[in-house]
């Protein structure tokens, strides 16, 4: 069983305390409001949480100190915007073993930096320099949390080890827990899904019907994903617990205020009204300027989220937003161009129609990580065994789950420095070791090929009536190997010089 601290006792913080308690473990549960302690320790009933008794066993507290010192876990679960504050109160009482969950969901206006970026930062000044912090966002409401209701989270890390131990601390008979790497995707979900939801509200407010409701949670998910692609996402989010999952719950609950204020805003109420009369924290409403800068920083076309501040500022009433949106100049919901799909039908159909004498297709499968020459090389020889070459890359989350393996390079980095290649015609993703026999059909395979190093273990794929070709490996290129190679030849006495200020660039 663990020591957990837990900053902040609003809503979310005290449902999350009871749980970790009821499960055993020791929590103090720390606020800075000293009315919020006193209140909560006599009553022990939270007053957004009136039908939860909280147990007896937490122990509450204004002292940060106590809250963070010889704690496994610190949880953190301010609002977004007092999250940076609350770190640099509790800083100097962590230290690099612990591990770091923040449960907020925002973006920091002035840095655009999400909130662990915001921890990482404050513990820097001077805390830990190395502490473990975890994302934990997902489709949870505090109220059905406290009633133990069935709930299912994210827990996000870069190290899958750390977010593999949260999974563990949170998960129990009502609460099953999912891990994921792509901890700016989860976040950026988190965050995002709030504007999405004071969106599905104003529209409520408006009088519009489920239809209005559903094309708003579904493109809203595409504008969410379309700028988390151009920040470098790795794209394991989206479809997921905290991306459409949230933003199904948080769009459609009766528990979710960002709805209820959209709502409010819909029936004609000033943004200041609607949020006080929702009496708690409305992260959409705080979470849209930056989101705002963010979509000219990343120039992504974002128009709900630009309808929705435009109602908040009071820019255009929300009847106008929703005329705006429905006359929006004509698109498509293709993210291939139309000259990309009509290249590769047009591929196929020759393909097809010219049988042996037609172009000879020849594909092959890897991780491509770090591209050097013997990846360039293979590729080369792979491509005078035909006409039209397709390289299949391992994504990101098939190389973690089969081979336990990370990338220096993300999916979609390795998939653009392959497809720069001219001797490569297809790129496209491999994504269980499964869809080998599937995709020798579905892309005419004649030829597969791959390095002699994995000779033999693809000779079944002949059944499928390709060829099945192993070629030599470049001798002695390896990633690995040129990574141990480089780290030597760079280093002079111990040091290498890497900065540019370091270098003389003026001949005299
Ligand atoms: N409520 C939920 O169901 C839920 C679920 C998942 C995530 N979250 C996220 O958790 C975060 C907290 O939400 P909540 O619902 O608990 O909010 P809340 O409105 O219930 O809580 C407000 C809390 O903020 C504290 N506070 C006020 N001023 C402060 C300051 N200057 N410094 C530190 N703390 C201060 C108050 O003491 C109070 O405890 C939000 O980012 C929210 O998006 C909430």
């Amino acid at each position: 069983m663990s020591e957990i601290g837990v900053l902040g006792a609003g809503t979310w913080g005290t449902a999350l305390a009871r749980t970790l308690c009821n499960a055993g473990h020791t929590i103090t549960l720390w606020s800075i409001s000293k009315e919020e302690v006193e209140s909560l320790s006599t009553s022990h009933r939270h007053i957004n949480l009136p039908n939860t008794e909280i147990p007896q066993g937490i122990r509450f507290t204004n002292s940060i100190e106590n809250a963070c010192k010889e704690k496994q876990y610190i949880i953190c679960a301010v609002p977004s915007v007092y999250v940076r504050s609350t770190m640099a109160m509790a800083s100097s009482y962590i230290s690099d073993e612990q591990v770091i969950i923040d449960v907020a969901k925002g973006i920091e206006e002035e840095t655009l930096l999400s909130m662990t970026e915001v921890i990482r930062d404050e513990l820097k000044k001077c805390g830990p320099l190395n502490a473990q912090i975890v994302a934990l966002s997902g489709p949870t409401h505090a109220e059905e949390v406290s009633q133990d209701l069935p709930t299912t989270i994210v827990a996000a890390c870069d190290d899958i080890v750390i977010a593999e131990k949260v999974q563990e601390l949170f998960n129990n008979t009502c609460i099953r827990v999912y891990t994921n790497t792509d901890v700016r995707g989860v976040e950026l979900c988190g965050a995002l899904k709030n504007v999405i939801a004071l969106a599905a509200g104003i529209s409520s407010g408006l009088g519009f019907g489920d239809n209005a409701k559903a094309a708003l949670i579904t493109r809203g998910l595409a504008e969410i994903e379309r700028l988390g692609i151009a920040m470098g996402c790795q794209g394991q989010a989206f479809n997921g617990l905290a991306g459409i999952g949230d933003l199904i719950v948080t769009a459609t609950s009766k528990h979710s205020r960002n709805n209820l204020c959209g709502y409010l805003l819909g029936q004609g109420y000033q943004t200041s009204d609607a949020v006080k009369q929702v009496g708690m924290v409305v992260e959409g409403i705080n979470v849209l300027p930056a989101v705002i800068k963010l979509s000219l920083k990343y120039e992504v076309d974002m128009p709900i989220t630009r309808a929705v501040f435009d109602v908040v500022k009071g820019n255009k009433t929300s009847s106008e937003a929703a005329t705006m949106l429905i006359g929006r100049e004509k698109t498509t919901e293709l993210q291939k161009t139309i000259m990309d799909i009509n290249f590769e039908k047009a591929v196929l159909r020759n393909t097809a129609m010219r049988g042996d004498q037609g172009m000879k297709r020849v594909i092959t499968y890897g991780t491509f990580d770090l591209l050097h020459y013997g990846h360039i090389n293979l590729l080369r020889r792979a491509k005078a065994l035909g006409d039209y070459l397709i390289v299949v890359i391992s994504t990101d989350e098939f190389n973690w789950k089969e081979k336990h393996k990370k990338c220096y390079f993300t999916y979609e980095q390795r998939k653009a420095l392959v497809e720069s290649i001219r001797y490569v015609d297809l790129v496209i993703p491999e994504e269980s070791w499964n869809q080998k026999r599937t995709d020798m059909h579905e892309y005419h395979v004649d030829t597969f090929v791959m390095g002699d190093d994995w000779k033999g273990k693809f000779d079944f794929l002949k059944e499928e009536g390709v060829e099945v070709v192993y070629l030599p490996r470049t001798p002695e290129i390896s990633s690995s190997q040129i990574k141990r190679d480089l780290y030597d030849a760079n280093s002079i006495d111990g040091t290498s010089v890497v900065n540019h200020d370091d270098i003389d660039t003026d001949p005299r």
